[in-house]
């Protein structure tokens, strides 16, 4: 049976469509602004993961059955091809599609992310706050969060982004935290799938990003034979929310040369 995700449609227009995949612990929301400085002419989706914004928790917690469950609901919206941007958790779901369903993939945005697997403690890490969440019945074991992943430029200079993100945090089901929590833990390393990947690309990242850093992202575009990532002077781990025009512009770059 096919799961279907909640799918937010910013701008319709004719010809290969840009697909956003979101962060952790937040959703759709979080790309509205780098979605809106986009051409006009450039038709842009975004989904919301499982368990987070409007979208259900999958029987199969795992980041390949969020993948599927992407790739279902473009079907169902009559998408059998994409421009793919993922940030951090939504790279490592876009990553997932890219090795399971190449051919939806045109073009693939990794911002903010990485590709290999955690370690064992920081899986553990997420073991013990899924844990916690579940226990808890709250979201609280990750309300902290807006202070690791908004850049500290960021958080200085654009001090009303820390209760946004506060507020999209607090409006999560805790079993959709917890369902993404173990979902990023059973990840494999996906670096491989990079080196084989044939689509156009390109690589983000913040500066300052502390959760993904830089060398991460120089290690993506090593394995997609990119060039050198875009990194974004002064912007943290969500470079969508804190440089919403700049990364818009590398999308629609992307969205040119795809
Ligand atoms: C995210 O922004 O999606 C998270 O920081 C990803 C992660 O926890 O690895």
């Amino acid at each position: 049976m096919d799961h279907l995700l909640a799918l937010h449609t910013w701008t319709d227009a004719p010809g290969t469509p840009l697909v956003l995949l979101h962060g952790f612990p937040l959703d759709h929301r979080m790309w509205a602004d780098a979605a809106r400085r986009l051409p006009e002419d450039i038709a842009v989706h975004a989904l919301d993961l499982p368990g987070l914004g409007s979208s259900p928790t999958l029987p199969e917690v795992t980041l390949e059955a969020a993948a599927d469950a992407v790739v279902a609901t473009l079907a169902a919206a009559g998408v059998d091809r994409a421009v793919v941007a993922g940030l951090s958790m939504g790279g490592y779901a876009a990553l997932a599609l890219a090795e399971r369903h190449p051919d939806l993939v045109a073009g693939l945005a990794l911002v903010d992310t990485k590709s290999t697997a955690d370690g064992g403690a920081a899986r553990e890490k997420r073991i013990v706050t899924a844990d916690e969440v579940e226990r808890t019945g709250t979201v609280d074991a990750v309300l902290g969060m807006p202070g690791t992943i908004l850049g500290e430029r960021s958080r200085v200079e654009q001090p009303a982004l820390v209760p946004t993100l506060e507020a999209w945090i607090t409006e999560q089901a805790p079993e959709g935290v917890a369902w993404s929590q173990r979902a990023m833990a059973a990840r494999p390393d996906r670096t491989g799938v990079l080196e084989g990947y044939q689509g156009t690309s390109v690589v983000v990242v913040g500066s300052l990003d502390t959760v993904t850093p830089v060398s991460d992202a120089e290690h993506m575009a090593d394995a997609l034979r990119s060039g050198p990532p875009v990194v974004l002077d002064g912007v943290g781990h969500m470079s969508a929310v804190e440089a919403p025009a700049e990364v818009a512009a590398v999308l629609a770059d992307l969205m040119r040369r795809t």
